[in-house]
């Protein structure tokens, strides 16, 4: 397995160019299946769970074609039994369920298994489903799903934490060929969610209120085969403009759309960061006096639970307390213990971390449980004083597109050392 060995303390200064979103990638390539006319996707970052979705999709019976950030898919003929092992491995791959059923009618994949930051339960997105006219089993670890007559519906779509992004994708990807009219109610409104219904839109669906908490689809017979972009990561972005700080750096983040990301910059303005607005992107530096803030991450455009962990490693480093409380994923706090390793003064307090921030952290091993936690890590490395040795950075390589080339070109010290 590799890992990272970092030497802290080196001010990170430059430009890089941000991947396209992961999240945006992963249900539009999924939503390529919609059709039977080729689809071609530019700005498809290289990551494994970008990899691991293109072979599902091929083991559905597509054909898939990739060069470089450019990926053609035509499914023509499919089937709609997924194979368990492949499927089960990322819980990012449920969302094949709903093009699968809007275009065959018919859907047999395996149940997304656990993970680290909480449970992940599905009850949303079978609920909307079923609210269209599937007929859905779930049985030896199978989610069983057949629709004679799949049908628009109003459909309300929160559940306890708030609206569900998959989940929204899933029932949007369906609804679109259903027969008639799809309200869903409560839907997610991340830029993702926003990205991937214009993509639909771009092969022909009728969508209204995109990006709006209350979507309006109007089925349609058949889409068809459209070129399209995916958005700049919003995460990698947030990733990068802390990294920045963390290290009293200047970091330029071309193409970063700052409108995806006003909650993470409001905070990080609000605890004394200079972010600078330029033509083709954000420019970011630690400012005179860093004051912490309190964050609660909440569904878009609150503060997103993908950013908890890395704004963790800034709050660590300011002087004064501050408090994380995670209000979509009840667990996400695996990096804590780590990050303590490293001498950060942390403790948990129900759904909170109470940071006592201003001690300086010391390069220790840690391991990475997850793949916001393993970005947290690597800053927590870059900003500490002596070695960090980051291992399981299979967790990074799922989501961030090399990530230690990127970093290297802002001058950090980083290595990835395989075994
Ligand atoms: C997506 C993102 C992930 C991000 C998360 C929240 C992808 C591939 N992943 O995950 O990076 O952290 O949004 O922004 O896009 N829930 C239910 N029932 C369901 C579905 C979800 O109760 O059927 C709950 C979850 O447990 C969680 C909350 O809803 O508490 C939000 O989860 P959800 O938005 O569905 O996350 P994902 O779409 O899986």
């Amino acid at each position: 397995m590799d890992k990272f060995e970092i030497v802290g303390g080196q001010q990170l200064h430059g430009r890089i160019r941000l991947s396209g979103a992961k999240n945006s990638a992963l249900p539009m390539l999924a939503a390529c299946l919609l059709t039977s006319d080729e689809c071609i996707l530019g700005n498809v970052p290289d990551l494994s769970d970008v990899n691991f979705m293109l072979e599902i999709l091929e083991s559905l019976g597509a054909k898939v074609n990739r060069e470089g950030d450019k990926v053609r898919i035509r499914s023509e003929e499919l089937t709609p039994f997924g194979d368990y092992n492949l499927i089960r491995k990322m819980r990012g791959s449920i969302c094949i369920l709903g093009p699968l059923i809007g275009r065959l009618r018919e859907a047999r994949v395996s149940m997304p298994g656990g993970c680290v930051i909480g449970t992940r339960p599905i009850d949303l997105h079978l609920k909307g489903l079923r609210a269209l006219g599937t007929r859905i089993d779930v049985e030896s670890g199978y989610v069983n799903a057949k629709a004679i007559n799949l049908r628009g519906k109003e459909i309300f779509l929160g559940g306890r934490s708030g609206p569900t992004v998959l989940g929204t994708i899933n029932v949007m990807m369906a609804a679109v060929l259903a027969e008639g009219m799809t309200t869903i109610d409560c839907a997610a409104c991340e830029p993702e969610v926003v990205d991937v219904a214009q993509f639909l839109v771009a092969m022909g669906a009728q969508i209204e209120g995109v990006g709006s908490p209350c979507l309006r689809i109007s089925g349609v017979k058949k889409l068809r085969g459209v070129e399209y972009s995916v958005i700049p990561d919003r995460i990698e972005a947030a990733t990068f403009a802390l990294a920045a700080v963390v290290t009293d750096g200047e970091v330029v983040l071309e193409g970063c759309q700052t409108h995806h990301l006003s909650a993470v910059l409001d905070k990080m303005n609000e605890a004394g960061c200079e972010i600078i607005r330029e033509p083709n992107g954000l420019m970011v530096r630690r400012g005179k006096v860093l004051q912490s803030v309190d964050i609660t991450t909440q569904p878009h455009p609150g503060f997103p639970t993908d950013v908890q962990a890395q704004m963790m490693v800034l709050m660590i480093l300011i002087p004064g307390l501050s408090i994380i409380t995670e209000r979509i994923f009840e667990s996400r706090f695996m990096h804590v213990n780590e990050l303590i390793r490293l001498g950060a003064d942390i403790s948990i307090e129900g759904p909170s971390a109470i940071v006592k921030g201003g001690k300086g952290l010391s390069g220790a091993p840690v391991m990475a449980s997850d793949l916001r936690a393993s970005a947290a890590l690597v800053l927590a490395g870059l900003a500490a004083r002596g070695t960090t040795e980051v291992s399981r950075v299979y967790h990074i390589d799922r989501g961030y597109e090399k990530i230690d080339e990127k970093l290297r070109s802002l001058g950090a010290r980083i290595e990835r050392v395989t075994g």
